[in-house]
């Protein structure tokens, strides 16, 4: 892209860099080497797989986690799904079992989402399950069941909350003013400093009373007009007390600190497919992408853009193809269960996983100099050295692997062991360097096969 510069812009390049410079200064309680951060990361490089859990009242109506914001309803007509909320059939042992079955080695659930209503019995607010009809804390025996399956735990906690009465109205809140002026006038009877001191308060409670917590997802910032960013939520003061109650934590990059290098563990992109390893700063950063089932994030009753199974399983081959994570969304209904479309997904996942998990666990991206043959993607586990094939459009009795020559000594089928018998060079399409390997005619009956390749 050509860019010509003009003296405002080269006096915003200079801010910029100074405010690089200036902001990326490490505070002393956020030093870490690099080697350190990579042995707090090292179970998350290798799981690669979670589960993520959007519920709250906005499962009642069920459209949309949003639906505040987008039906713009006050908190007096809000007041309802509060009123309803009542999942008799709450059973989180049946969700971690369902997690763990697909595979999913870790969970991260809505504590509080941007609507403000909290799982668990805050003291810090009325607007909390326990006064709901079901009475009862939803967040102990959550985690109780989900360590009992073997799944470390993970909270997202919204930095947004449209309940709160010192949470500044802005651009993105449902409710208060849309005349300038007089949002002005309301926002100063809203004490930010007030609010600063919540998160701070139902944080250390997360972070106290449900012992450690692995991953941290707060969500989200807006920086600009009217919206907000780390000097509003006290970004720096929030980590630094994340950090101080749980060392050895990971915590996303929604706090608006992505100018800094210790201000963030991960980063998030959402409902998108990156082309590649994502770089920050020229260096491939740690990454995990959260993705949805049909779109939305609670459950939705009437959406029908649901991806199949065919689509997930490639979704987590491809992220763990570019070095990434995936968070793999369920909306549970107001009932307390997952509905059928979202079992039906899981059981797909599960029924590939269970053959297949070797080529994402403790997998990344193949090292540089190996291309993927047509039609495939490929992963690699550098601990064994084993190279992953996986195989979308099952080829004709040919595979050729492009330049793979002396490169391995073995070949077989993942999900049953079988080996696969190979040549070099000759085959009249194939050059001298590259290896054909003879696959069965029959596609194996699997969501998508994969070989093993173990390397010299
Ligand atoms: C977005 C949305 C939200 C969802 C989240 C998941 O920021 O606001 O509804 O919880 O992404 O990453």
């Amino acid at each position: 892209m050509k860019r010509t510069l003009t003296l405002a812009g080269i006096l915003m390049l200079l801010g910029m860099s100074w405010a690089a410079t200036a902001q990326t200064d490490t505070p002393d309680w956020a030093k870490e080497t690099k080697e350190q951060k990579e042995k707090r990361m090292a179970w998350w490089t290798h799981d690669r797989f979670g589960m993520f859990i959007h519920w709250g009242i906005y499962a009642v109506p069920g459209r949309h986690e949003w639906i505040k914001h987008n039906e713009r309803i006050s908190d007096a007509d809000y007041r309802k799904y509060f009123e309803h909320f009542d999942p008799d059939m709450y059973n989180p042992g049946e969700w971690a079992a369902k997690a763990r079955a697909a595979g999913m080695k870790y969970v991260v659930l809505t504590t509080k989402h941007h609507d403000g209503f909290c799982l668990w019995d805050t003291r810090h607010t009325d607007f909390k399950v326990t006064n709901t009809p079901y009475k009862k804390d939803l967040l102990k025996p959550f985690v109780d069941a989900f360590r009992a399956e073997g799944i470390r735990i993970g909270f997202y906690y919204s930095l947004i909350d449209w309940h709160h009465p010192d949470f500044p109205y802005d651009r993105i809140h449902p409710n208060g003013p849309s005349d300038p002026q007089e949002r002005k006038a309301a926002n100063e009877k809203r004490d930010l400093k007030k609010y600063q001191q919540y998160l701070k308060d139902q944080l250390t409670e997360l972070l106290t009373q449900f012992g450690k917590i692995d991953e941290l997802f707060l969500d989200f910032s807006y920086p600009g007009e009217n919206g907000k960013g780390h000097q509003d939520w006290d970004g720096e003061g929030l980590l630094k007390l994340i950090r101080k109650l749980q060392p050895s934590i990971l915590v996303d990059n929604r706090l608006d600190l992505d100018h800094t290098d210790w201000g963030w563990d991960f980063l998030t992109p959402e409902q998108f497919m990156p082309a590649e390893w994502p770089t920050v700063r020229g260096q491939r950063a740690p990454w995990e992408t959260c993705q949805t089932f049909s779109g939305s994030w609670g459950y939705y009753r009437d959406e029908y853009s649901w991806k199949s199974v065919h689509q997930l399983v490639v979704m987590l081959i491809e992220t763990v193809s570019k070095g990434g994570n995936l968070l793999l969304n369920v909306g549970p209904t107001a009932r307390g269960v997952f509905d059928d479309r979202a079992n039906e997904r899981l059981d797909g996942l599960a029924a590939w996983m269970k053959f297949h998990n070797r080529s994402i666990y403790g997998c990344t991206q193949v090292p540089d100099g190996f291309t993927a043959p047509q039609n495939c993607m490929m992963t690699y586990n550098p601990d064994t050295k084993r190279i992953y094939i996986h195989v979308l459009e099952w080829p004709f009795k040919s595979l050729h692997l492009p330049g793979f020559k002396d490169k391995f000594k073995y070949a077989q089928l993942l999900h049953d062991g079988s080996e696969i018998r190979f040549r070099t060079g000759s085959h009249e399409s194939s050059g001298a360097n590259d290896v054909i390997l003879s696959l069965p005619v029959e596609r194996p009956n699997v969501e998508v096969p994969v070989i093993e390749l173990f390397l010299e």
